[in-house]
């Protein structure tokens, strides 16, 4: 029998993942997955909905427990990690949510202030410019006394955006930030993502289905599916690798390795008309 690959970090790599196994309600979602996130760039995942992506995030940041394999963050192997390891570590990851997740109640600045009132003794003075530094990167400094029901959906995600760069993070996740914007807002949060790549120098992963979007900021894209990486690649190319899953995936179709369609019945016939319907 072969020695598992033992996972080690180098500079280059900032999270290196090996052996990911994971069973949800005696469901494999992961099944030795291998992945290794380069530092500095932007990499993209991709796959079916459902198949762990989501998971794959929150094992990184160790919200979630894996059954086994090594997921080295900087180094370290976050199930090693202890509480107080994992909360420092949590502190340097930006995670921006599918749904924005902003407090209601509370305006603009007060939800990116948040963090910092949870986490620090900042005093009030450096709250403030720190909030103002961070609304100012992503354009909404002017709408800082705003409820989120008054932002529209593009404001809103920016304004997470924000709060998740609060702590100047090593490591941005971003999950699935482009659902629901239409073409104007989804372009400036591509510009903050590539800007903050690069003027900050963070790391970004990010979780998305829309590849026209990937092709536009990502350097890297690893399709999953079934538990494994199954493609990989420049985002530019990839859809044309010749592969069963990325013909399936990226060409939209109902047949190959995985199932999208779901067969339906007649219609008419569901809805108690028979064949009489026209
Ligand atoms: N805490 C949990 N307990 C049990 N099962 C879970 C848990 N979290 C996720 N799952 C299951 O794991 C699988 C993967 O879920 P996940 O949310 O990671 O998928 P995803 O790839 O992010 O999907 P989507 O593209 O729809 O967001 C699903 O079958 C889900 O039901
Ligand atoms: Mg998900």
């Amino acid at each position: 029998m072969t020695e598992p690959v033992r996972a080690t970090s180098d500079d280059s790599t900032l999270v290196r993942v090996r052996g990911l196994t994971t069973v949800l309600n005696g469901k494999t979602i992961f099944d030795r997955l291998d992945m290794d996130i380069p530092r500095g760039k932007i990499t993209a995942i991709m796959g079916p909905s459902g198949t762990g992506k989501t998971t794959l995030l929150k094992h990184m940041t160790g919200q979630m427990r894996a059954d086994a394999g090594e997921i080295l963050v900087n180094g370290k192997n976050v199930p090693d990690m202890s509480r107080e390891a994992l909360y420092k570590m949590r502190e340097g990851i930006g995670y921006l949510f599918q749904n924005s997740a902003l407090l209601t109640d509370f305006d603009v600045f007060e939800n990116v202030a948040f963090p910092l009132r949870q986490h620090t003794k900042l005093p009030e003075v450096l709250i403030r410019n720190l909030v103002l530094l961070k609304l100012q990167a992503v354009g909404l400094r002017g709408a800082a006394r705003l409820l989120p029901n008054e932002l529209s959906g593009g404001m809103a995600r920016r304004v997470a955006l924000a709060r998740a760069i609060v702590f100047d993070p090593m490591l941005i996740m971003y999950d699935e930030p482009f659902v629901g914007l239409d073409p104007v807002a989804l372009n400036q949060v591509l510009k903050l993502i590539r800007t903050l790549n690069q003027t900050l120098g963070i790391t970004s992963v990010l979780v998305a289905h829309e590849l026209d979007a990937i092709k536009q900021v990502a350097d890297h894209v690893f399709l999953i599916a079934n538990g494994k990486v199954v493609a990989q690649g420049d985002p530019k190319t990839i859809a044309n690798d010749g592969s069963a899953w990325t013909r399936q995936f990226f060409g939209g179709e109902a047949d190959g390795p995985v199932p999208f369609q779901y067969p339906a019945g007649d219609y008419a016939q569901a809805l108690g008309f028979g064949g009489a319907a026209k």
